[in-house]
């Protein structure tokens, strides 16, 4: 017998936090019942119904995923698009994305059914960093490296990047190739802080995520993690957040 939240989490339906808003609006069924209380224990041996969806007992699995351009982050696309989701079969379909990469930005994008694991990568005290190749149009020039490295605030945050390199510069098609590392996962925060210099994003990719890198996996190409790599995320997560906190 486990805790009703864990079990929903557990399902893969949504996060233990989402499960206990749903648990106290009188969402959840057990065996028939309506039950509000949040200690209240079940198993999967019961009947239980999350806005009137049956929970089953589902593995958790874990993935990396090289994200093509022109493919969007979300599960389904009212415009018809390609999802993350298309790469994947069919009995794997309750996994989701966590996070988010912009339609034409490709790399490195990690899926799971684990709703507890998905919050706690994404929370923004986990400060996991994850690193970026940026082309620009335009020469960046020392001064702009310096600009960053000292914080540009967005959402009424100042956001420091880890690291940022000028890798290329490119002087005859007028580009600037950057490596740029953050650990904030604000909406579109490369772009819009190359914006905040004066300049555009015109291709993006990430390369990491925390120890995770691409290597050879190549473009529309995932790969399960390891329970090893799962768990060194979830220490790495967990040792920032402490830190932080
Ligand atoms: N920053 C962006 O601007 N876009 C992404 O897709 C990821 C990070």
């Amino acid at each position: 017998m486990e805790r009703l939240q864990k079990i929903i989490a557990e399902s893969g339906y949504t996060s233990r936090r989402k499960a206990e808003e749903l648990i106290k609006n009188g969402k959840v069924m057990v065996n028939g019942k309506k039950v509000t209380e949040l200690g209240t224990k079940a198993s999967f041996g019961d009947e239980i119904l999350v806005e009137g969806n049956l929970i089953e007992y589902q593995e958790k699995v874990y993935y990396m995923f090289n994200k093509p351009r022109g493919v969007v982050t979300t599960t389904k696309d009212d415009k018809g698009r390609k999802t993350v989701l298309d790469f994947f079969d069919d009995e794997e379909k309750r996994i989701y994305p966590i996070g988010r990469l912009d339609y034409d930005t490709t790399g490195l994008l990690l899926l799971t059914n684990d709703g507890d694991f998905a919050n706690l990568m994404m929370h923004p005290k986990s400060k996991i960093e994850k690193s970026y190749i940026a082309k620009i149009k335009g020469i960046l020039d020392k001064e702009d490296v310096r600009t960053l490295k000292e914080g540009i605030k967005l959402d009424n945050k100042i956001i420091y990047p880890d690291r940022v390199k000028i890798k290329k510069i490119n002087k005859k098609n007028n580009t600037t190739l950057i490596n740029i590392v953050l650990h904030d996962g604000i909406n579109h925060e490369v772009k819009r802080l190359i914006e905040k210099l004066g300049y555009e994003v015109i291709k993006l990719k990430r390369e990491s995520f925390g120890f995770l890198m691409l290597g050879s996996l190549k473009s529309g190409e995932k790969r399960k993690l390891s329970i090893k790599d799962v768990k060194r995320l979830i220490s790495l997560a967990k040792g920032n957040y402490e830190q932080h906190k």
